[in-house]
């Protein structure tokens, strides 16, 4: 066991607009590595919130015609109330207008300032009117000139603040080279390191208050606001203590204590280049050291029909409706079961459907259902193990042990959609263990009144295993799943603390209640 805490972290999200099931998916993700770790024996810190500067957001409350603060305060309580909704229980809240945020990213712009990173320049460009900003020869058309989607286009001069990054870029492929752990799935390292192919440039971190107004400003020239990703980036520090002291900034963990964050848990559009090159080249240059780097969790998207979501499509999925029709742990279970975290997949009604009525309600909740109606009826709910064993309790008790370290190792590795098959193989086995020793006849027979002993003990016994194993996905029913068995999970459990035989002879179980009731719809 650590001492050190499992620190994780996701992206925080744009306030621009209410959260989709991309949203909802990596929240869940997280929520459910930082439920694992904890009934692993980890110490874990969980950190999420909402980035709420920047042009987009400027725009979208301008459009409302509501102060900046006023959006984003409206929009940022669709993301919490969704975050209780679905049981995602961070125990720090990142919301990037927080006054205790604000210092640590001036302290920060100060301390890069007084080391020499920064440096003013004049830049000559051209420039959207429509679009706000600068144009480069990328957004030219074939004809060499700038379409109409960019108005009216004005060459301007324009003072800004940059950071020193191509200084740090032959550090960074050096880093990532040695670091094979660096980023997750590795594959996507190489996607990095193309990208840091060719001449360095340097980084505006900066926007004149003219055109952009809502964000931090330069402690050191307030003409200017910091570039939104600087800001944003900078809350995997600023809300886990860096510089708290200094900042007057108190209530917050001990910094010292949880860096590096183990999991920075991202999607794959923010790879490159804020989390792999920005992100590392920032903290670098501040003087954190190689081991000090965090680590990056890259996961897919979540498309519709092969398309990305988009509001001008039409297609953007909300995640209340299908908390509200498959409950929020169906939810969260569809979300994880049928995704490969790192690669993309495609949102189905179908499969959600199929998830919910065939695994949750015909799988999982009638093995429960099952197990204690025929506890109930034949024996008042009474366990008596008694020493009748046979090859099938056998068979039944291995796959149960082997499904533990096949689920602790595919959870430990992120792949959450593995973890689920492994606890799954003892759902399956306990369902087809009913139907081959189908105990309704052995109830009939006063002979066979030790195995059917043993048959509802095992069933009981494999339940203890799948409520906690499943429990990190499945929060809310693998607690009433619990409640049922009439086994509560001790102070302190860990998964290595699971064994055969944690219910004793004459355990009383409760009333069976179906945990996932059938749904009675048809895909659109
Ligand atoms: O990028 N499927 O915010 P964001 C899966 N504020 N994940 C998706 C997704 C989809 N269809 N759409 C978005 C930002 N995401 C910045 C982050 S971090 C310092 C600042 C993921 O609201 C996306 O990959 O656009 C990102 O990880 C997160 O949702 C927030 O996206
Ligand atoms: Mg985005």
């Amino acid at each position: 066991m650590s001492a050190k805490p499992y620190y994780i972290t996701t992206a925080i999200d744009y306030t621009n607009a209410p959260p989709h099931i991309g949203h909802a998916y990596e929240k869940v993700l997280a929520d459910v590595m930082a439920r694992f770790q904890r009934l692993n024996g980890r110490e874990v810190y969980f950190l999420t919130g909402v980035d709420q500067h920047g042009q987009k957001v400027q725009k979208s409350a301008e459009k409302v015609g509501q102060t900046p603060q006023d959006f984003v305060d409206g929009i940022t309580q669709h993301f919490v109330s969704l975050w209780d909704k679905l049981n995602v229980r961070y125990d720090g809240w990142a919301a990037t207008t927080d006054p205790t945020h604000k210092r640590v990213v001036q302290a920060m712009l100060q301390k890069l300032h007084d080391c020499g990173q920064l440096y003013k320049q004049a830049y000559t460009g051209f420039y959207s009117l429509r679009q706000e900003q600068f144009l480069t020869d990328k957004e030219r058309g074939p004809d060499g000139n700038f379409g109409e989607e960019w108005g009216e286009v004005q060459e301007l001069q324009e003072e800004n603040w940059y950071f020193r990054l191509s200084d740090h870029v032959e550090w960074l492929k050096g880093y990532i080279q040695s670091h094979p752990d660096f980023i997750y799935p590795p594959h996507r390292a190489n996607d990095v390191l193309n990208a840091l192919e060719g001449t360095p440039q340097d980084l505006c971190i900066s926007r004149p208050i003219e055109r952009l107004s809502w964000g931090i400003p330069l402690p050191f020239d307030e003409r200017f606001v910091n570039y939104v990703w600087f800001d944003a980036l900078t809350n995997y520090i600023s809300f886990a203590g860096y510089l708290a002291e200094e900042c007057g900034n108190t209530g917050l963990p001990d910094f010292s204590k949880l860096w590096p964050s183990e999991a920075h848990v991202i999607g794959k559009d923010i790879l490159v280049p804020a989390h792999a090159v920005y992100w590392p080249i920032m903290l670098h240059a501040l003087g954190f050291g190689d081991d000090q780097i965090p680590r990056l969790i890259v996961h897919g998207w979540w498309n519709v029909k092969g398309a990305k979501m988009s509001k001008s499509l039409g297609n953007v999925i909300d995640p209340n409706v299908l908390a509200g029709t498959f409950t929020p742990d169906g939810l969260r279970y569809y979300l994880m079961r049928d995704i490969a975290t790192g690669y993309d997949s495609d949102f189905s009604d179908e499969r959600i459907i199929m998830s919910y009525n065939k695994e949750l309600a015909g799988g999982l909740g009638n093995l429960l259902n099952r197990s204690i109606n025929m506890a109930q009826k034949y024996r008042a709910g009474v366990l008596t193990p008694g020493d009748y064993d046979d090859d099938v309790n056998r068979a039944l008790r291995d796959t149960v042990a082997e499904a533990v370290p096949a689920y602790m190792e595919a959870m430990n590795g992120w792949a959450i959609h593995e973890g689920i098959a492994a606890a799954w193989k003892i759902v399956s086995a306990a369902n087809a263990y009913v139907d081959n020793t189908k105990p309704f006849s052995l109830a009939k027979d006063p002979e066979q009144a030790a195995r059917l002993d043993s048959v509802l003990y095992h069933l009981a016994e494999a339940w203890v295993h799948i409520s906690v194993l499943l429990n990190p996905i499945l929060p809310t029913a693998m607690g009433v799943a619990r409640a049922q068995i009439g086994w509560e999970l001790p102070q302190g459990f860990q998964i290595s603390d699971l064994k055969w035989g944690l219910l004793a002879s004459g355990h009383q179980l409760g009333t069976p209640v179906p945990l996932f009731p059938r749904l009675e719809i048809e895909a659109e």
